[in-house]
């Protein structure tokens, strides 16, 4: 039986429902390190998605953020991450969300990604489109780096490592209209889908964190790639670049005179 749209939803929903209520009591806050939390509502959204997978799909496989890879050897596969923007969620700040992707043989099916303060339910089809709430969605018309609006995030760990987006993180400042950095990268993509953000970019995430919001962006129009063309976004650690077909170049050649630079050991801020 193939995954159908309106169930993963009506999972995501309930996750959410799951996150604000749990906001209410202690959180149980845990540190992965300084900048990486884990909560009680991350624990328990993320089993019962599980539970849910276990129930309507048993020998498809899933990667699930908080407790790893589930049932390997499967052409379907599930990518969850319980709550992206757990530090947002932590601090009380409504920007966080429910991502859950399914892919067959490789390929994104379906993504849906939930922001549960805002009730903003963005969900694609793979070849039927992308929509917010039951409307569809497409990436914006500007064409002009000028007038974007972009998003970024940050690793901490990679801050002061010759891997830092520190460096673009300046130069897209000169060159674009604003750079902001929101804290969940499946919203992040979520908002170039819906054309309220003309590009993201970020270094070094996971497959959990982007499955949902890759098929989001493709769907809705925009392109979706390694941050220097890498074709393989579902495996290891995850350098993307996003944004709607206008913009896309232009984010490009901006990355790769920032590369030059470093490369070049010439200062770059
Ligand atoms: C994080 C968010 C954030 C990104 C981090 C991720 P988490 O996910 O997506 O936007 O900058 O790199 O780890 O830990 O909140 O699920
Ligand atoms: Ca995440
Ligand atoms: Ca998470």
């Amino acid at each position: 039986m193939k995954p159908q749209i309106e169930q993963i939803e009506s999972w995501a929903r309930y996750a959410g429902k799951m996150a604000i209520e749990m906001r209410k009591e202690d959180l149980k806050v845990e540190y992965k390190n300084q900048a990486d939390l884990v909560t009680r509502a991350d624990k328990a959204i993320e089993a019962y998605l599980l539970a849910q997978l276990e129930e309507n799909f048993p020998s498809h496989t899933a990667l699930a953020e908080e407790t790893g890879m589930h049932k390997k050897d499967s052409a379907h596969k599930w990518y969850i991450d319980p709550i992206d923007g757990t530090l947002n969620y932590a601090h009380g700040l409504p920007e966080y969300s429910i991502s859950i992707a399914y892919a067959y043989e490789g390929e994104l099916q379906v993504g849906v990604v939930y922001c549960p303060e805002m009730d903003e339910l963005f969900s694609a089809v793979k070849g039927q489109g992308a929509w917010l709430n039951g409307e569809p969605i497409r990436v914006s018309r500007i064409d002009k780096l000028t007038d974007a609006l972009l998003i970024t995030g940050f690793r901490h760990a990679l801050l002061d490592t010759p891997r830092t987006n520190i460096d673009n993180f300046i130069h897209f400042s000169r060159k674009a209209q604003t750079v902001r950095r929101l804290g969940s990268a499946a919203l992040d993509l979520a908002y170039v889908a819906a054309g309220r953000a003309e590009g993201f970019w970020e270094i070094a995430l996971n497959p959990w964190d982007v499955a949902a919001g890759i098929l989001l962006v493709r769907e809705a129009g925009g392109i979706v790639e390694g941050l220097f063309g890498e074709a393989d976004l579902l495996t290891g650690s995850v350098d993307i670049l996003s944004a709607n077909p206008a913009i896309f170049p232009q984010m490009r050649k901006v990355l790769e005179e920032v590369r030059k630079l470093k490369a070049s050991n010439i200062q770059t801020l």
